[in-house]
């Protein structure tokens, strides 16, 4: 049976949930930012100073895991940690956090839960293709590492911060890498997934072209 929600995927920095976010919006739906669960986890994985090797620490930490967002923001044990998900430390755990497997069947079953009535936006790398497989909008988001490392450098100047350029982009493509190379649910596009190369392309015309892709189907 098909599924009334749009699965976003697509590799870091590619402005996946600003436009995620958008769509909701145009459409009256909700938006669920999966990336931001994983980070959640990775922020859990370092205050508690836990190795990822050591699965019984793991596992405790995974049973009394309390996540929420609400609006942009997100919730960690009631804790408002959305800015704390996005630190450089964060960022670069998060994707040997997100490539256990016990990890990801916690938050995917979390994320099936949520989004089974329909109804939503999600945004990750597996959604097309494990979480929602049968998602009636599938969209693959691409850009070139240029352009992505381009806006996230731009994005971390307009916070405040004085990235170097050879960084943000050497971080993207380790954290690609890994993505995409891991065992388990890998970052590739569905086979029935429609790929979007948006390197030159505003958010306007991203988000249209998505809505419009939505309505084609609907
Ligand atoms: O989307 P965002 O860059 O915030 O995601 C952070 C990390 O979480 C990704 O680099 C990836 O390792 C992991 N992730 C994942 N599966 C998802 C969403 C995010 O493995 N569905």
């Amino acid at each position: 049976s098909v599924l009334s929600l749009i699965a976003i995927d697509g590799p870091s920095g590619v402005g996946k949930s600003t436009t995620a976010r958008r769509v909701a919006a145009r459409l009256g739906w909700q938006y669920l930012d999966t990336g931001a669960m994983y980070r959640a986890v990775a922020l859990a994985v370092l205050r508690a100073g836990i190795s990822l090797a050591d699965a019984a620490a793991l596992e405790g930490l995974l049973a009394g895991l309390d996540l929420a967002q609400r609006g942009e923001r997100v919730f960690l044990a009631g804790e408002d940690v959305s800015e704390a998900i996005r630190s450089q430390e964060v960022t670069r755990l998060v994707s040997p956090v997100s490539a256990l497997p016990r990890v990801r069947e916690v938050l995917v079953e979390q994320q099936r839960r949520i989004g089974a009535s329909g109804g939503w936006v999600v945004d990750g790398r597996d959604i097309g293709t494990v979480v929602f497989t049968g998602a009636c909008c599938k969209v693959f988001l691409t850009a070139s590492p240029e352009a992505r490392a381009r806006r996230r450098f731009l994005e971390l100047e307009a916070k405040g911060g004085s990235p170097v350029f050879d960084e943000v982009l050497q971080d993207q493509q380790h954290r690609d890498a890994a993505d995409s190379s891991r065992a388990v649910a890998p970052l590739r596009q569905a086979e029935d997934a429609t790929a979007l190369d948006s390197s030159n392309m505003s958010l306007d015309q991203v988000v249209d072209w998505i809505v419009a892709k939505h309505q084609a189907h609907a």
